[in-house]
This record gives C-alpha cells, structure tokens and sequence, in this order.
C-alpha cells in the first residue's frame, strides 16, 4: 500500500504520521481554544447560546469594555469559610471572551479557608498581596504538596487538581489568582457532594465516606439542607 507515493513501512511515513497524531492531540495541551480575531466583547443578553458567548457588535465595543473595576474593593468575609472570591470572569467582565484568561481576587479573614475545590477547565496561578497563607494541592496519586507564602510570593495549581488556601496569618490576607480559561468553573467539594439539588443519595455518601447517616445530615445541615 502507498499513500502519496510513500511506502507504509518506509521511515518517512511513519514520521508522517507521528505528526500527525502530535499535531491532532496537542490541543489537550491548552485550555480554552485561541481567538480567531482581535478581540469578541461578550455579549451575555445574546439570544443564541454557543461554546463561549457571541460578540456584540464591534461598533458598539468601547474602550470600558477591556478594563475592570471589580477588584477595588475587598470583598465582605463574614461567611462560614471567612473567604470571599470576586470573580473576574467572562461573566464579570465580557472583555475577556475567547481570550482564554481570567482572574479571581480572593479575601480571607483570619483563619479564613477556601476550601478544597478544582477548577475542571484550568491551571491556576496566585500571588500573595498581604498576610500568609497556606496553599496546597493533592495530585491524583494523592501526594500532597503544600507551602505557607506571605506577600509577593507565588503558586501554581495543576489543571484540575484539588487545592484550597488557609490563612494562617495573625491578621487578614489577600491573593490573586489566574487562570487559562475566561470560565474556570469551581467544582467545591464540600458543596458539591453535600449541598447539590437535588440532594446525592445518603448511601453514597456514607459508603463513600465510611460514616454514619447522622454525619452526613449534620454535616448538610451546616449548608442549610
Ligand atoms: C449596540 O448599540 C445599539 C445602538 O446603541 C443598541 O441598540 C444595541 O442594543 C447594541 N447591541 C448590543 C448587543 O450591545
Ligand atoms: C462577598 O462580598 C460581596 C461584597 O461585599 C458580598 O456582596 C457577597 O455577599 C460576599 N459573598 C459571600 C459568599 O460572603
Ligand atoms: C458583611 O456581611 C455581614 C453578614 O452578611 C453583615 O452583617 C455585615 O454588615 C457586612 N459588612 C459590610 C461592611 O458590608
């Protein structure tokens, strides 16, 4: 058999088709697909749904549309985790549509957690701005890899491994993380399995936890179910 006047088992071929596959799985390399032009203002109102939103009309786009003041402000941390997460995602700020980037501004009060949670569509990057915090991921081997940080120091969160942040800080902290998708979506494991609508069956939790019903209701009581 020959294809473009290769033999199949002659060296070229197989070269051909190494790239082939290199070039068809190096997409799983990036998170968010790259923009096919300069830039696609969301428009979130947008009667059709697509992957990402559709871009309003170019005419209408103003130089307000790539600029964002939502991290101004420290947001309120009188909450069980004592954390709060200001969002500057595709949904906050419409500017970054199909760029593939965005960032959180995350408050914590003392001993503040943001608790275990994965981020199924990037990889994260932080900055600590004040205070010190305890940062820490789990790999899918279950190793765990943590560090304290204190202002000016930074971390990285593989794609979609658990992490949380804990601020073992005498006072307030402050961190500011990034990501490589303008919607890295929160898979928050305390709410997720004890706080979903509707609600994971009981047995599922207590074999999958090894604990007793009692345990599972206390502990989705703390989350108001
Ligand atoms: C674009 O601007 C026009 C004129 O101001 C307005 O009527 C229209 O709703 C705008 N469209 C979007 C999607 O922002
Ligand atoms: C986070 O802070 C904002 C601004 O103070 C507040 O509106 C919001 O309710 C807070 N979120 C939580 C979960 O406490
Ligand atoms: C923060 O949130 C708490 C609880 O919702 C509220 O009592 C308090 O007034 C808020 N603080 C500020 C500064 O908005």
């Amino acid at each position: 058999m020959a294809f473009m006047g290769l033999s199949i088992s002659s060296p070229s071929y197989l070269l051909f088709g190494m790239v082939v596959l290199w070039l068809l799985s190096s997409p799983a390399f990036s998170a968010d697909p790259d923009p096919l032009q300069d830039f696609c203002v969301a428009d979130l109102n947008a009667p059709i749904s697509v992957n990402g939103f559709p871009c309003k009309p170019i005419t209408n786009v103003t130089s307000d549309d790539f600029f964002f003041d939502g991290f101004i402000k420290a947001g309120n941390t009188t909450n069980t985790f004592g954390v709060n997460l200001t969002a500057g995602n595709v949904l906050a700020f419409p500017g970054l549509n199909t760029l593939g980037i965005s960032m959180n501004r995350v408050d914590f009060a003392p001993g503040g957690l943001n608790p275990p949670h994965s981020h199924p569509r990037a990889s994260e990057s932080g900055v600590v701005i004040e205070g010190k915090l305890l940062v820490g991921f789990v790999t899918t081997g279950n190793v765990f890899f943590s560090k304290v940080l204190t202002a000016g120091q930074m971390f990285v969160i593989p794609n979609g491994l658990v992490h949380f942040q804990l601020n073992v800080g005498k006072g307030k902290a402050l961190a500011f993380t990034a990501f490589n998708s303008q919607l890295p979506g929160a898979v928050v494991l305390p709410s997720t399995l004890f706080a979903s609508s509707p609600s994971i069956p009981d047995e599922v939790l207590t074999k999958g936890f090894q604990i007793d019903d009692d345990v599972v209701k206390s502990i989705r009581s703390k989350f108001g179910f």
